[in-house]
């Protein structure tokens, strides 16, 4: 490698990115911009307002579909109550909502189950995992994962996820996601922690577990694992851990939610800074106004 890579992640949006947002990071010096998702908050069309507004980026961008993308309000009820014939059928529609939140979102690459390389440096591999992962191991919007992906049950999702990474030539990887894996504490405070029970309890996603474990038993370095999805702003009272080193990895949960916010009288946009020298990796987060990016 020639150079560090540096590389923007930007936790789940919830409405938030803004030609600000857009103006920065088109200036700014990142490689590659990544997403957790989670584009709207409530309603299909929110995604498609953000959607366009990132399609403006100049840099390349990559994203994974979150829950809250290209579902309808009846969809993401029935997938948290996990209703079996409703999930089914509110599931229809969402291949012709996926195809419009792709295309309003221009350039930016749309990823799932799906390998990428980062630019300027052919050492490394993206992964980008299950789409609309709502964590609890639960395999979320079956329907279309199994119409998109031929995905039908965890174990597949899994074994595709281990293929992916058998057939990968790079040696060192950074995945994306929209849950984190599970394994890394079961506190609601814990990176993926839930925070919504009162039994609390481990939320990460056993998939994406499975599939780092496997990354490292082939050989692989894995640098990072980026996802979202749990807030950091915990149930309650509090702040959930969103940055922790395991066995050599950094998994960073960038899903700062609001992501744009006041603080002390100035409005501050959030990302998270990776810069990739070789195996070593920095995580600085980033609180950004005015040309501070
Ligand atoms: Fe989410
Ligand atoms: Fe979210």
């Amino acid at each position: 490698m020639s150079r560090p890579i540096q590389l923007a992640i930007i936790g789940d949006v919830h409405r938030q990115f803004d030609p600000h947002d857009v103006m920065q990071f088109n200036r700014s010096d990142y490689d590659l911009l990544l997403c957790t998702g989670d584009l709207a908050n409530m309603w299909h069309r929110e995604g498609l307002v953000a959607a366009r507004q990132m399609a403006r980026l100049q840099k390349p961008t990559l994203i994974i579909p979150g829950n809250h993308d290209t579902l309808t309000l009846p969809q993401l009820v029935a997938e948290i109550k996990q209703w079996p014939r409703l999930r089914r059928w509110l599931a229809w529609g969402q291949g012709q909502r996926l195809r419009r939140w792709q295309r309003a979102l221009g350039s930016v690459q749309v990823g799932g189950y799906s390998v990428h390389l980062v630019p300027g440096d052919e050492d490394v591999a993206m992964v980008v995992g299950r789409p609309f992962a709502m964590g609890g191991s639960v395999l979320h919007c079956q329907p279309q994962l199994k119409r998109q992906f031929g995905i039908g049950t965890m174990a597949e999702s899994a074994a595709r996820l281990c293929q992916l990474i058998e057939q990968t030539s790079q040696q060192k990887l950074i995945f994306l996601a929209h849950n984190g894996p599970t394994g890394l504490g079961s506190t609601r405070k814990s990176i993926w922690g839930n925070d919504f029970h009162p039994d609390e309890g481990d939320f990460g996603d056993s998939d994406l577990r499975e599939a780092i474990d496997f990354a490292q038993t082939h050989g692989k370095t894995v640098l990072t694992v980026v996802a979202g999805h749990m807030h950091h702003h915990v149930k309650r009272e509090g702040n959930r851990t969103w940055h922790l080193v395991a066995d050599g990895i950094h998994y960073l949960n960038a899903a700062r939610v609001p992501r744009i916010f006041e603080e002390n009288g100035r409005t501050v946009h959030h990302h998270i800074r990776l810069t990739i020298d070789d195996n070593s990796v920095t995580v600085s987060e980033q609180l950004c106004q005015g040309n501070d990016f």
